[in-house]
């Protein structure tokens, strides 16, 4: 209808000086759905300097105080979930399902952050000095932690509620300050989420979320002096943006090409369930998807059969009908997994199902047969489209896993326990899932990747320790 979301800054919603606006285009319909502020320069140093000035009050707030606030966010957040799931569906075509799911596991994320949060940070450490060669017990360290000052946190379009607090709840539970860059798709939910912890009361300035095009912004945020922390989910855009941070902590999740194995003792209907799963929920838009399946030669035939039969029951079409397999984000994304397809029909992959698309709706698509020199084999495509390679050895299936420039997690499946030790620990990934594909939560996990999919380790422990600095105090006896 015209209007263009106010971005928040300083407790407040406003309109960007800019006078410009930032199209959100529905990934069904592909018409602009709604309208955000361009942010300027300006607006991004003023919003840093009140995150500054607002982070010093903050981190003298007590923690029970700062962790009943998480809560009272939590609770407005869960009770608004059917708008922000709305906008999930509208501005992403996550199905209405899973959408209401996202805020629902969102909320459970700041409350179990907020309950963390009290313990870890209500503990510190004392030293003492005689246990080094040539002390004497005259000096007593006091350790703990303390804020790292002004987060920016990035997420993507895939979960643009969730991961983003994943980065929220973390930050400021640890006494930080926390600048939010949404992505495009996803703004206005990310937008409706940052009103609930206004909602819930937290001072001025201490959350903010500037809205852009990366342009203008981009570089400029994850560049800026006033930044002390940087949390990033996404794509390669990560690797680029660790390149030009200055000295400051980073948190990386990028691509990954998890890799799941299937040896011949497997279940193979666990197996089937768990690649439909794995591979398409989101229409295979997670990071975390299955994509790509390392099978034993002699049951690749019987697991194919079951994955297919699966696949032809899964509903194609919008998200607002909850079907299975959703229009993917962006009409160049689903180019990009066409020309994927494509590669692999002329190198000769076999396609289980005929390839089909109509705007940015993609059919789910099995591609057997794949062979290392198709683009499939080592691309992440970000779509329902998952390849098949069929090995001889585990070994094989190992070392196609560790070749990959990415390494987040892996599964595999077999009913042999020690083999499947054998295989995790041989495994170049973050995670790896025995007899279940890889998946991110519970959120309390430890979620990380290797290699190009990321630095440092998330899961809510993991990323408010990550997100202070230990501080110590020595006391020197006469
Ligand atoms: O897209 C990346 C997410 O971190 C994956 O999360 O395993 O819960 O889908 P998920």
């Amino acid at each position: 209808d015209g209007d263009v979301y106010k971005y928040y800054a300083d407790g407040e919603w406003r309109a960007s000086a800019s006078g410009k606006s930032v199209a959100i285009v529905n990934p069904t319909t592909r018409k602009t759905q709604y309208r955000v502020q361009a942010c300027t320069q300006e607006e991004v140093n003023k919003v840093m300097e009140a995150a500054k000035v607002a982070q010093k009050a903050w981190a003298r707030t007590p923690l029970w105080k700062r962790a009943e606030l998480l809560h009272k966010a939590a609770a407005i957040l869960k009770e608004h979930k059917a708008p922000i799931a709305e906008c999930l569906v509208k501005e992403i075509a996550k199905p209405a399902k899973d959408a209401i799911s996202e805020v629902v596991r969102s909320g459970d994320l700041v409350s179990y952050t907020a309950e963390e949060g009290v313990r870890i940070l209500g503990e510190g450490k004392l030293l003492v000095s005689d246990s080094f060669p040539g002390n004497e017990r005259n000096k007593y360290c006091l350790s703990s932690k303390i804020p790292l000052g002004v987060v920016l946190a990035i997420p993507p379009f895939n979960y643009p509620v969730n991961l983003a607090v994943s980065k929220i709840g973390p930050a400021l539970i640890a006494g930080n300050s926390l600048v939010l860059k949404p992505p495009t798709q996803g703004a206005v939910a990310a937008l409706h989420m940052v009103h609930c912890f206004h909602l819930a009361g937290f001072p001025k300035g201490l959350i903010s979320c500037v809205t852009g095009k990366g342009s203008e912004i981009g570089d400029f945020l994850t560049m800026h002096p006033g930044v002390n922390c940087i949390s990033f989910t996404g794509g390669d855009t990560g690797i680029a943006i660790s390149k030009k941070a200055g000295m400051v902590p980073l948190q990386m999740e990028l691509g990954g090409k998890d890799a799941c194995i299937v040896l011949e003792d497997a279940d193979l209907d666990l197996v089937a369930a768990n690649i439909v799963k794995g591979g398409f929920s989101y229409s295979g838009q997670r990071c975390t998807a299955v994509k790509v399946v390392l099978i034993m030669e002699s049951i690749a035939d019987a697991v194919v059969e079951k994955v297919n039969a699966k696949l032809a029951k899964l509903k194609v079409g919008p998200p607002e009908d909850d079907c299975d397999i959703t229009p993917v984000v962006t009409e160049s994304s689903a180019n990009f997994i066409e020309g994927l397809v494509m590669d692999a029909k002329e190198k000769g992959a076999t396609f289980c199902q005929e390839y089909r698309r109509e705007g940015n709706l993609i059919w789910p698509l099995l591609l057997d047969h794949v062979r290392p020199d198709m683009r499939i084999a080592w691309e992440e495509p970000f779509g329902p489209i998952l390849p098949v390679i069929r090995i001889n050895s585990v070994e094989e299936g190992i070392h196609h896993c560790n070749a990959s420039n990415f390494g987040l997690q892996g599964c595999v499946f077999t009913r042999d326990i020690n083999k499947a030790i054998l295989i995790s620990d041989a495994m170049e990934t973050g995670t790896v899932q025995i007899n279940s594909a890889p998946a991110r939560g519970p959120d309390h996990f430890p979620f990380q990747g290797l290699k190009d999919s990321g630095i440092g380790s998330q899961g809510i422990t993991n990323s408010i320790n990550m997100m202070t600095k230990v501080k110590s105090t020595v006391i020197n006896l006469p």
